[in-house]
């Protein structure tokens, strides 16, 4: 099995509706495909994780850099791995995004993810870089 890690700049601000339809389409193909990971969506800045099948996940990568909704999309880590470390989900989802109504709510959003990323073991490098890249960027104070 394989896994790469990317991060990319939203073209807009998507709309929790858009948002909506780009992870159904994203969960329905991942599972028929049986592709595994995480999508973190933070200040107009995604980081993904996608897990499976080599061959597979570079298909779908090279179609996720075709993708007009976003740009500078950046691999930056991948690795060759024996076990997946979302093995659960088609594609989690973490919307961090200026919709939340007030910081409190934010700040909470985010003690959320450092909590998740400390309880979820990354058992290869792309995973920890993964993590690294996420909480890099949520430690990154508002524009
Ligand atoms: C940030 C981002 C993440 C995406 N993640 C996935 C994904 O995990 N799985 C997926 O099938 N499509 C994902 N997509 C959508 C693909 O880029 C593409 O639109 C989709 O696979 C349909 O491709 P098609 O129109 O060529 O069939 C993502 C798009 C963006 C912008």
């Amino acid at each position: 099995m394989y896994t790469l890690t990317y991060e990319s700049t939203a073209v807009k601000t998507l709309t929790s509706a858009e948002m909506e339809s780009l992870l159904e389409k994203a969960r329905t193909h991942n599972k028929s495909e049986n592709i595994t990971g995480c999508l973190i969506y933070y200040k107009g800045k995604f980081v993904q994780l996608l897990e499976g099948d080599k061959k597979k996940v570079q298909e779908l990568y090279d179609r996720i850099v075709e993708d007009p909704r976003h740009k500078k999309v950046t691999l930056f880590s991948e690795d060759e791995i024996a076990n997946r470390t979302f093995p659960n989900w088609g594609m989690a989802y973490y919307p961090m995004d200026d919709e939340h109504p007030n910081k409190y709510e934010l700040e909470q959003f985010k003690r959320n993810l450092i909590l998740l990323s400390d309880l979820i073991e990354p058992t290869n490098l792309t995973a920890k870089h993964f993590w690294i890249k996420t909480k890099t960027m949520i430690a990154e104070p508002p524009k």
